[in-house]
Formats: structure tokens, sequence, C-alpha cells
């Protein structure tokens, strides 16, 4: 029974060889190096601008400095990742990553430069050389969003891009294999509605998944919709328990929902402390790099001081007299974050910052070869949406934006190679089809249940407890489709495969810390891959080998 979003039949048509949804850094990069292989369309869900990659502070890590290597980049990699990395996917990534940032130099990105003009490089929590490269201090997204975006504006003709538009559901021909999408665009004229656009491959790089939990530093559009719709398709998606949560992001009151403002790791890397509101440093003694331990370890520091004190956040201190932070170093440095804090009545120059750990990054999706294949032949995924294997249970700072530029170019690879030699496949009628709706309101109370029982600190209890309220929700269906129906949809389906991931992995690694299992277990060294059961409409749940080219799933 194959499961599809409620939604009219589609009204109109469009055709491409490839059909790209998502125009973050990886959908961009995919669309651009796609055109080797056709015509592409290119759909986004609000503006072009409006993904997460803008919002990165941090920056893009590639191995360009003097005396750095792709081999240290890749241990350091594998480090975070906590032994479940795929190791030919982080060799790609650490290999192909220092050329991949040279050309994003060449469509016009700017990086911030030391006094010779060479790329000035920092260090992030987890790096052992300097190798992460800033574009306006803290606004490296928004300039390669700003590059990406003009690149694709000169390519006038080459790729059609039609925003505003969410996409609904795979499109399939008589084998089994992408055929295009539908979506639905909230526009004017002869696309407005649902519609259909035909291609002979699919790229899903719709970004990440942040709006399952109450509180996170993705924007509004990160419902998850491209690993829903691989879902719905019978794709496999792998790894969602790992999800990072950001220990400093500004806390804005405990009513505060969705997106909130990133307090970047570069801060506290600047000297920063975290303290508890008697002004006690609470990382001292809790671990040997304090306040610069790997993100999971401060986001479970913070959560529980929070426990200890009852209080609801704690607070970040970069006054001056901290280090080396003065008004001027917080214009200089972190502009955007300066005046994201001033726009909520704070001055970090002179106030103490309230912050609290909120999802910033989720390391799993769509599982994908090293080629961006994922198990649906001629369905590819790339950026947060996918799940190469690089980032296993922890993804390393800096390495998003890297990811989504090095595997968007392998697919418009791949795309070359086979496209010119493909049928235009043509999509069929699914026989036993279940049209899935939920209610809006089942999006708050998913975010609220996740958020309670399957955030930072998780345990079997409160995973069950989790998993059932979804079940529970589950039966709150609606019969209207409209846009937030459809993200509640989504965010539901992806909430239950991620507990149920969270649940079955009985160990704490990496992101996935257990209460009741706080150690890791060899026996934990797979992955975990979830399917709907076409039969039966249910999750299947399975281990696979952490390298996707030891298994059968991902067929090219
Ligand atoms: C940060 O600047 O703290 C976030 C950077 C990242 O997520 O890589």
């Amino acid at each position: 029974m194959v499961q599809r979003l409620r939604a009219p039949r589609p009204g109109w048509r469009a055709y491409a060889d490839t059909v790209v949804v998502g125009s973050g850094v990886a959908g961009i990069t995919a669309a651009l190096a796609a055109r080797q292989a056709g015509s592409v369309l290119l759909v986004t869900k609000a503006r072009l601008q409006d993904g997460s990659t803008r919002w990165a502070q941090g920056g893009i890590a590639a191995a360009l400095g003097v005396g750095d290597s792709p081999e240290a980049h890749m241990q350091d990699t594998l480090v975070a990742g906590a032994g479940v990395c795929d190791p030919d996917a982080v060799r790609i990534l650490v290999t192909e990553g220092p050329a991949a940032v040279r050309r994003l130099i060449a469509l016009g990105a700017e990086f911030d430069k030391t006094a010779d003009g060479s790329i000035a490089l920092g260090r992030e929590g987890g790096h052992l050389a300097d190798r992460i490269a800033h574009a306006g201090g803290d606004a490296t997204g928004k300039e390669i969003s700003r590059a990406l975006i003009a690149a694709l504006e000169h390519t006038i003709g080459e790729i059609e891009v039609i925003d505003h538009a969410l996409v609904l559901d795979l499109l399939k021909d008589a084998d089994g294999g992408a055929a295009g999408v539908t979506l639905h665009v909230m526009g004017e004229g002869a696309r407005d509605g649902v519609g259909a656009v035909h291609a002979k491959a699919v790229v899903l790089a719709t970004g990440g998944m942040g709006q399952v939990f109450d509180a996170t530093t993705n924007p509004s559009v990160a419902t998850g919709d491209g690993v829903a719709v691989a879902l719905r398709a019978g794709a496999e998606v792998a790894d969602l328990e790992f999800v990072q949560f950001h220990p400093t992001v500004m806390w804005l009151g405990g009513a505060a929902r969705g997106q909130q403002p990133l307090i970047s790791e570069a801060v506290r890397g600047e000297g920063a402390h975290l303290v508890d509101s008697a002004g006690v440093r609470f990382m001292v003694g809790r671990h040997p790099l304090a306040e610069l331990a790997p993100r999971d370890v401060v986001a479970k520091g913070i959560m529980r001081r929070m426990a200890e004190t009852g209080e609801p956040h704690m607070w970040l201190d970069a006054r001056t007299g901290v280090a080396e932070f003065s008004e001027q170093f917080w214009r200089q440095r972190f502009p955007t974050i300066l005046e994201s804090c001033l726009q909520h009545g704070i001055d970090p120059a002179k106030d103490l910052i309230p912050v609290a750990p909120a999802e910033h990054y989720a390391s799993g999706g769509v599982r994908t070869d090293i080629w961006g294949r994922t198990s649906i032949p001629r369905l590819y995924a790339c950026g947060e949406t996918a799940c190469t294997g690089v980032h296993g249970a922890n993804r390393l700072a800096s390495n998003s934006l890297l990811e989504g530029l090095v595997f968007a170019e392998r697919i418009g690879t791949d795309l070359a190679k086979r496209l010119p030699w493909t049928e235009t496949p043509v999509p069929v009628e699914a026989g036993d089809v279940h049209d899935v709706l939920l209610e809006p309101g089942v999006m708050a109370e998913v975010q609220h249940t996740m958020t309670a029982g399957a955030g930072v600190l998780r345990s079997a209890q409160s995973l069950d407890r989790t998993a059932g309220e979804l079940e529970r929700l589950a039966t709150r269906t609606a019969d209207a489709p409209h846009l937030e129906a459809w993200e509640a949809t989504n965010l539901h389906l992806l909430a239950s495969a991620l507990v149920k991931g969270a649940a079955l992995r009985n160990e704490t690694r990496g992101s996935h810390w257990r209460e009741d299992f706080p150690d890791s277990a060899d026996r934990w060294l797979v992955r975990l891959a979830h399917r709907l059961d076409p039969a039966t409409g249910q999750l299947i749940t399975e281990k696979q080998p952490l390298r996707s080219a030891d298994m059968d799933g991902v067929k090219p």
C-alpha cells in the first residue's frame, strides 16, 4: 500500500530532464551541475534564499592551509562521527573539498582574508587544524547563498525556477524508478495549485527537519519534506536518531517556538564562558575542554545544570573584559550575532546572553551512496536531506556546507553519465494507494512531545511515551489539504522514524544520548535504516553496514 499525501489531482504539468527540490548550497549546486545532463527545473519552497544555508554562522571546513591535509581533516571527521561514519564518503569529502571551495570562490563567493590576501582560516570545535573559512565574520552561509543565487541568475534560460512550491510526492514509472514529483505552488497564473513535474531524475535537497522539535536554529521551511517524500516513495532513510542539538541558542522564553537565534560556537572559541545564574562556570570539571568540549557534551552539560538548578536556561558571558570581547570586537567578528542580540534587547558587550540547547542539524536523512544515489533508481539526495555517512553520529563543525557542495557536484557528474542514455520515464498510478493527511494542529503536538521525550536526553521510558503520543496523534486525520496539514503529516512521519531509531539504539553514541545506556557498544557499529513496507504501510527498520559500498539496499 503506497502512502501519498492527500492532495488534489495535478492541474498543470511541466517537464525537465532533472528536477531539483531545494535552493540551499546543495540544491543550487546540484542544479548548476545537472546542466551538463540536460534541462533543469529547480523547485523551492519559499524564495531562493529562504533555506537553512543563509543562516549558517560557522564556516566551511576544507584543508586549504599550510600544514593541513585531507588526511588530518578526515581523522577529525571520523573522531567526531564516533565510529559510524562511512570512511569512503569521508575520504571523498575531504579530498574533493578544497577544489570545491575554490570553485565556489571562482563563482564569486568572497571569504574573509588575512593581511597577505590569503583566506583566513580559523578553528572550531573538534578540528585540530585551522581550516574553517568564514565570510563576513559570522555570515558565511549568507555569502555562499548570495554567490550561488547570483550564479543561478546568470544561467538565464538554462535553469527554470519555481518558487513558493511545496514538494508533495515522488512520481514513479512502471519499474519503480523516479519519474518526477508532484508539488503545490502558492502562485498565480498557469502554475497555481497542485501540479506535476515529469523528469528523468529527481534530486532532493530540501534541507533539515528542525521543525520536528519546539526550538531549532533551522528556518520555518525546514520540515523535512524531502526525507518524508523519499520515505513515502519507499526509499531508505537512515541515522535519524543522530540529531545535533546546538548548546548555545538564544533563549527567548519558555513559550518560544520555531527558529531561534544561534550564538555560534565561535563565540565560545573566542573565550566566552557558560555560567549559571549564580555565576558558576559549570562546564569546568565536566570536560577537560570545558565550554569547548564537543557540542553534544556541552548541550548535555547545560541540560543537566538546568535540571540541577531548576532554571529554564543558562547564560553565556561574552562581555567586555572576558577574553578579547569589546564592543568593537563584537562589531567586527560577530556582526550578525550582535545584531540579533540587540534586536532582542541584549547588548552582549554588557549583558549576559540567555542560552539553551535547540535542534541544529540532522546527521541522518535519505540514505545515499557516494554518488548521491538513493535506493530508488534516478532519485538522488544531497545536503542535510541526505545520509551520505560523512557525519556518522555527530557532525564535525562546518562540514555541512562542504558536504552540500561536494556531493551535489558528484550528483551532476553521475547524471551526466546516465541521463543522456535514459528514456524519459512515464509516471504510472500506483495500484493500492493510501492517502494520508493529519490536522495542522498535530505539528505543535509533535514538536512538544519530541522535545520532551526525544531531545537531548533520551531513555527507553521517554521514547516509549513519545512513541505512544505519536500513535495517538496519527488518528487525528484531516480531509482538507493545505500547507500546514501537509507539513504536519511530514513531521509526524519523520518523528515516528526518529523515535523508532532512537529507541532501538540501546547505547550512547555521538549526539544520541541514552540515559539508560550511557556507554557505546560495538554491536551498534551499524546504520539503522527505515523504509515504509509497501504491503502494510508500517515502518520497517533494519541494521545495515556503515559503508554504502557494502550494502545491497542502495542501488545504482
Ligand atoms: C556554529 O557556528 O556554532 C555552528 C556551525 C556549524 O553548525 O557547523
